[in-house]
């Protein structure tokens, strides 16, 4: 196996600060990048990364990390893993780019075939590829309305699909998102998601499967769109930027039901959820459902930028010229792509599962022992802590949830927040009890000093 050389000391599983932060070189380049980059962004804190290693990060100044947020849920394999490094090394040195578009080549044959047999459901699926989460969306919706020849289609409110056109129309996550934007695509209709600790829109949380299924057949169906003018129904197994909100199993069956009823395509989008995040290789799996159309991005690629949608091959019945794009399926991307899905099945996703439930176990009581703890849920390495002001009410807790993520990035620890109240923990798939054991004695003490009156 491929050495990896890395400049610093990465040879701890726990942080180790050396400046305050942000440190001096840290702050140059900050203010380079105010200076520079786009002010669209949204950075939470000032990490100035420079080397990574599996789950911890070495900063411009020397300081390490532990990352419990992995890009956004993208580093699946870690940093830099070596196998995943090797095979992106060998690609390179022998073909970088090609476009599938007009040639040929076997990584793109290997990979589609891959994720062919690892999606739901006996019927052959063929797969198109991107380079990103969104673009995966934008040929989703193209491909159902080609192949249903039906014009409308259907998201979830709390849904976050991308930020492209056709992608931020279905997306109804954040009004920033979409504010001064103008007119995005028509016939987009939202319907409420099954959140069964809140509940949305009079949905009432514990029966929310019902509730939020009955509105979409009795309310949305019957009032504003018919349902065979619908082409496709998107939606995340599990809402990622939403607040890492879980749908019922139930509700899923139920919505696969309502779909075939009505000749609705069912797109799940898994860019955020799939590839072994949850400790299977898709979310939906553990709902039973079989998707007409997977959404994969993320964590793919352990990092290198690919998407791709894999479809029943009977509904990928689009023409030579309909959709392509030059770098989607990028060869060294595959090649990345073949490694990272190698490591999950022998290592990642079972990893994945039991740490998951060892976070799930350590933190069983915290909703008692934490007056602004409202819910821990999730499935793998997916978690979301909410946090609220009052247990009865369940007033969201913005400020405390956003002053936890700055605590822990000056106590070392990488975590992001997720929709408007929730702390989202999504570590590379690699982690282990010790750095899992830091993080959590981390964010404990960090909740218990804020919580001191
Ligand atoms: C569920 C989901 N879909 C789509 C996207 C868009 O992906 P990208 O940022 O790669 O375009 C994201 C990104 O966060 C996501 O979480």
């Amino acid at each position: 196996m491929l050495e990896v050389k890395t400049e610093g000391t990465m040879d701890t599983k726990k942080p180790r600060l050396v400046t305050p932060l942000p440190g001096p070189e840290a702050r140059r380049i900050l203010k380079l990048d105010q200076r520079f980059v786009s002010p669209s962004y949204t950075r939470d804190y000032p990490l100035v990364a420079k080397t990574g290693r599996g789950a911890m990060i070495e900063d411009v100044d020397g300081n390490i990390f532990l990352d419990y947020a992995a890009g956004i849920a993208v580093c699946a394999t870690g940093h830099c893993h070596p196998e995943v490094v090797a095979a992106i090394q060998k690609q390179a040195a022998e073909l970088i780019h090609m476009s599938g578009t007009d040639f040929y080549y076997s990584r793109m044959v290997e990979l589609a075939e891959k994720l062919a047999s690892i999606a739901p459901g006996d019927e052959p699926k063929r797969v198109h590829f991107g380079n990103s989460g969104a673009e995966a969306i934008e040929a989703a919706i193209k491909l159902a309305k080609y192949h249903t020849k039906r014009d409308m289609l259907v998201a979830f409110h709390g849904s976050f699909h991308g930020r492209t056109m056709g992608a931020l129309s279905l997306t109804a996550s954040r009004a920033v998102q979409r504010k001064g934007f103008g007119t995005l695509l028509a016939g987009v209709f939202h319907t409420p998601f099954p959140d069964t600790y809140r509940g949305t829109y009079g949905i009432r949380p514990e029966h929310a499967t019902e509730d939020c299924l009955n509105y979409l057949q009795h309310e949305l169906f019957r009032r504003r769109v018919d349902p065979e003018e619908v082409a496709a129904i998107f939606i995340e197994p599990i809402q990622g930027e939403g607040g890492y909100i879980m749908a019922p199993a139930e509700f899923l069956q139920g919505l696969q039901r309502i779909c075939r009823k009505y000749g609705i395509l069912l797109v799940a989008d898994e860019v955020q959820c799939g590839m072994g995040r949850t400790g299977k290789f898709w979310a939906s799996e553990f709902a039973g459902i079989e998707p007409d159309i997977i959404c994969t991005a993320k964590g793919i690629a352990s990092g290198m930028p690919l998407s791709a949608i894999i479809a029943r091959a009977s509904v990928m019945d689009w023409p030579p010229g309909a959709h392509a794009s030059t770098f989607g399926g990028n060869p060294v991307c595959c090649a990345a792509s073949l490694a990272t899905i190698r490591l999950l099945e022998a290592h990642y996703m079972a990893n994945a599962e039991r740490m998951g439930d060892y976070i799930l176990k350590r933190t069983a009581d915290w909703t008692k022992k934490f007056r602004t703890v409202g819910d821990i849920r999730g499935r793998g390495l997916m978690i979301g802590i909410e946090f609220v002001r009052d247990k009865a009410t369940k007033e969201k807790a913005p400020e405390v949830r956003n002053q936890i993520v700055q605590q822990a990035f000056q106590r070392g620890l990488i975590v992001l927040p997720s929709g408007d109240t929730t702390l989202r923990i999504s570590p590379p798939l690699l982690v282990d009890e010790e750095q899992t054991d830091f993080a959590f004695d981390t964010l404990e003490s960090i909740i218990t000093s804020i919580e001191k009156p």
